[in-house]
Parts: C-alpha cells; sequence; structure tokens
C-alpha cells in the first residue's frame, strides 16, 4: 500500500525549511515507507519539475554538506505538485483524482499537512471533508495541523471543533515540534528508565524548575506573524508548556498515544490559574531594543519578545515547587534547557559561618544546541583543607553517539506517516494551555501589569529578571552551553 503526503501550504518556508529537508533526509535513510509519495498544493503556479528544481535548491541550502545530488536525484521523481487554492472546492477534487492516480487501485495512506497561515486551517479543513478526502475506505486519512492553534482558548475551541466535524480525533496530529526534539523524548527516559532520579522528583527534593528557552535571533522577516502573536503565544503556550508537562508529569503505564496524553494534561489541568494581581508578581515582560525599527512591526507595539512566568502545580508531587519558564529573542546565546535545581542540604558540617549556605545539587538536561545532561554537585578541593567546589558530572550525546541528531521534523513526520500519535498535541491539551496562557495575556493587555521592559540584545532579557528572581530568594541559571568537538 502506498503512502502519500500531501503539503498544504507548499510553496511556504516551513516546506523549505524543514517538511522536504526531512524528508529527503528519511528517503536517504531508507526509513520512508516504500511508495510514498509527496504532494505539494499550493497557488503558486508550478509544474512538478519546476518545484522539484526549486526544492532541490532550498533542500541544498539547508541541509548543506548532508545534501547529496545524487540521492536527491533518487528521492526527486516521488515528488508532485498541484497548483490549487484552498478556498475552491474544485481544487480539491482535482487534488482527489491526482491522488488515486498517484495510489492506483491498492489505495493507501495520506497523511495531510497544514503548513498554512492559520486562517486557512478552517477552509482546508471543510474542503477536505466535503470533496471525500477525509473518508477511510481506501485507506487512513490523517491531518497535521501546526501551530498556532487559535490565538486564545475560544478560537482554539472553534478550530478543534471545525476539524472535529470532519475527521475523528484519533486522525488529527497537532504538531509541536519541541516534542520530536531527541533530547525532549530522552527526557521521559531519562525520568522513566533510571531508578535514581525518581524518588528524587518531587518536592521532598526539589527546591523550583527553570525552563529556558532562549534565542538568540531576533524577530527578522516574521514581523507579519510575531507582531500579533509575541512570545506568550508563539512559545510559551506550546513548546514551553510541553516542556514542562514532560518534566512534571507521572510515569503512564505504557508508551502509548493516550496514555502519555492523559498524563500530560493531568499537569496542565494542577496548574494555578493566575489572577490579575498575581500577574503583575508573577510574570514578566520584555521587548529587545530594536523591535520596533523591524519591518513590519507597529511604531507603538506593545508585544513582548521576552517573557517569564512563575506557574505553581498543584498536586502532590509539586506543591509548593516553582516552575520558572522563561523565553526571549535577542538573548545572549541560542539555548534550551531545563534546570531541576535540588534544595540545600537540611545542615552542613563543613560551613563555619552559620548564615553561608553551600550551593545545592542541580541537573541541567539541555535540550540544545549542546545537548546532555549535566548533574552539578559538591566535590572536595584537594590539599585545599575543607574547601568546596561544585563540579559536573557531563554526558554528552555527540561524545557518547555517533551521527548527527535528527531533525525534529523527522521523526514526527515518520510517526505521523505510522499513525502514531504519542508525541503530538490532543485538542484538550491545547485547550488547557490556553487556559493558562489566557489571563496572562489578558492581564497584560487591560492593566499593562507588569510593565513592559526594554531590553538590551545580547543579554538575559530585562535586567528586571534578574531583581525578579532575587525577589523569590532565587537565581536563574544564565549559562551559554559550551559548544564545539566533546573529547
Ligand atoms: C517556532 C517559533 O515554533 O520555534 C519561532 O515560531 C522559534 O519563533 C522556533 O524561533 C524555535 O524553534 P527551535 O527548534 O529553533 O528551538
Amino acid at each position: 500500500m502506498s503512502h502519500s503526503i500531501v503539503i498544504f501550504g507548499a510553496s511556504g518556508d516551513l516546506t523549505h525549511r524543514k517538511l522536504i529537508p526531512a524528508l529527503y533526509r528519511l528517503s536517504t535513510q531508507g526509513r520512508l515507507p516504500p511508495e510514498t509519495h509527496v504532494v505539494g498544493f499550493s497557488r503558486t503556479k508550478f509544474s512538478s519539475d519546476a518545484w522539484r528544481e526549486n526544492l532541490a535548491a532550498s533542500t541544498a541550502e539547508f541541509l548543506g554538506p548532508l545534501f547529496s545530488p545524487q540521492s536527491w536525484a533518487e528521492f526527486a521523481p516521488s515528488i508532485h505538485y498541484q497548483v490549487g487554492d484552498i478556498g475552491n472546492l474544485e481544487d480539491f477534487l482535482t487534488l482527489a483524482e491526482q491522488l488515486k492516480t498517484l495510489e492506483g487501485s491498492g489505495g493507501g495512506t495520506r497523511v495531510y499537512y497544514l503548513a498554512t497561515a492559520p486562517r486557512f486551517f478552517g477552509p482546508a479543513v471543510a474542503h477536505l471533508g466535503q470533496s471525500g478526502l477525509a473518508d477511510e475506505t481506501h485507506g487512513p486519512r490523517r491531518i497535521v495541523l501546526e501551530k498556532p492553534i487559535g490565538r486564545d482558548l475560544k478560537s482554539a475551541q472553534a478550530l478543534n471543533r471545525a476539524v472535529a466535524a470532519v475527521f475523528t480525533e484519533r486522525q488529527v496530529f497537532r504538531i509541536d515540534h519541541y516534542l520530536g526534539k531527541e533530547t525532549v523524548q530522552n527526557l521521559l527516559v531519562l525520568r522513566f528508565a533510571n531508578t535514581i532520579f525518581e524518588p528524587l522528583w518531587n518536592r521532598n527534593y526539589i527546591d523550583h524548575v527553570q525552563i529556558t528557552v532562549a534565542e538568540e535571533v531576533t524577530v527578522g522577516h516574521r514581523a507579519g506573524y510575531y507582531d500579533s502573536a509575541g512570545v506568550m503565544r508563539d512559545m510559551f503556550q506550546n513548546h514551553l508548556l510541553q516542556l514542562m508537562m514532560v518534566t512534571a508529569m507521572e510515569v503512564p503505564a505504557r508508551f502509548d498515544a493516550d496514555l502519555v496524553r492523559n498524563e500530560k494534561v493531568k499537569v496542565l489541568e494542577a496548574v494555578r490559574y493566575l489572577d490579575t494581581a498575581e500577574v503583575a508578581q508573577r510574570t514578566l515582560r520584555g521587548q529587545y531594543d530594536g523591535y520596533l525599527s523591524e519591518p513590519g512591526v507597529d511604531a507603538s507595539s506593545q508585544t513582548a519578545t521576552f517573557g517569564a512566568i512563575h506557574l505553581s502545580i498543584d498536586n502532590w508531587r509539586w506543591q509548593g515547587v516553582p516552575f520558572y519558564l522563561r523565553s526571549g529573542k535577542a538573548m545572549s546565546c541560542r539555548t534550551t534547557q531545563i534546570v531541576v535545581q535540588f534544595r540545600q542540604p537540611p545542615h552542613s558540617m563543613f560551613v563555619t559561618d552559620r548564615h553561608a549556605s553551600i550551593d545545592a545539587n542541580r541537573l541541567v538536561v539541555q535540550i540544545q544546541p549542546a545537548e546532555g545532561i549535566q548533574l552539578h554537585f559538591q566535590t572536595k578541593v584537594p590539599d585545599h583543607e575543607m574547601k568546596l567546589r561544585m563540579t559536573e558530572l557531563d554526558f554528552q550525546f555527540a561524545r557518547e553517539f555517533s551521527g548527527q541528531l535528527p531533525d525534529a521534523y523527522q521523526p514526527l513526520l515518520l510517526d505521523a506517516l505510522e499513525g502514531d500519535a504519542s508525541l503530538f498535541a490532543r485538542s484538550d491539551e491545547v485547550e488547557h494551555s490556553w487556559k493558562i496562557i489566557d489571563p496572562i495575556l489578558r492581564a497584560w493587555k487591560e492593566t499593562g501589569e507588569p510593565a513592559l521592559h526594554i531590553y538590551e540584545p545580547g543579554f538575559w532579557g530585562p535586567a528586571e529578571s534578574i531583581d525578579w528572581m532575587r525577589r523569590q530568594g532565587r537565581e536563574w541559571f544564565d549559562t551559554c552551553p559550551v559548544l564545539g568537538n566533546p573529547t
């Protein structure tokens, strides 16, 4: 049976930067199911040949040395293109005919990938339904939705309803590419395939958790989207909350899509929603200096490009353990890390000054770009009486495993083709995430509190962020990962 992946928004950025390079890599590794067709659908007028050439150039650009003209020549014949307008039902009927011709009498599995601007999701889903493309008589039909799923709870619910009118939840794959990252999946393995961490993974031993997604890049040419989204919608509602769920969830009985997602949803259900006064205290927002001059940004824009929030998870395991989530553009370096800060030893026999304390243990999960895990602990400095120093056990993927880590889209595209939704967001997960984010966005807009701090690019966001943490008796772990050849 054949497999087809139909990309709506085929002439867009995501298709060129991520989807086609990922499919090409999978094909060179022999990991795509046999007879996989890639069909692009977009308004831009291309022949299949012209689209292939266009993709060859962009894939070579994005993959650099991983691209080879020979293996591209083997992959290219599986690529096809159809000029089509998402607003036009006729074009979906033509697409249905094209797919039937490609698949032949055996039928096949189809994945419809919506890589379009979100305003096209509704019409695309409706037309997939009306043209019979969602019908599963001749094989499984799945739909992949890119973020953002709505821009608040209400719009996310409306979109979920529109999708549910055509597809059952089993057919729907809401992508959050963070879940495709090897290091995020490895967090599940770290927690649930080892016995030594789990007994400590709770309020008895953990003081707080910091989750940082820092980016060095600025908004650049994406202002059209970003200025109305801002950091909360762009990063927190999806990627940061996903990282928090994986850090905080209970162990599911099996690695099964629904069991995993049930546990993740329980974390969101336990998060305390912030009221207006709490938003002023427990959140922080900033905008990098120069944002207003980015092309396409409104001159009086109040959009936050940096945010930090302090969330509480009201359950038995996490009661009283703050989760600090932080993300920003134009920061010091690109790093995504989860810092699990353990409690101070209850008493130290080594410190003579009773007001002094020693640094507590810390587990740092480096999601990217220096993928790895470090455990920080106290050590005696040799030949220095009882002088202590923080040292670390350092695991690095690059040192331990050969080969390049796959791009997050590779495993996710394969999962969608194979029908495994474990690493995709379910409708209730998305809606619960909005329930946490909506009150923050509302309070920011209505009260102007906390103030929007302008920060200098190249640091760790607004300077106020340091004081904000200090007021809570804590400090950010601001460390850029060391890159380079591990020895
Ligand atoms: C996207 C956001 O979802 O994730 C971007 O829209 C952001 O603004 C990107 O830059 C970060 O992804 P990654 O994989 O580079 O960390």
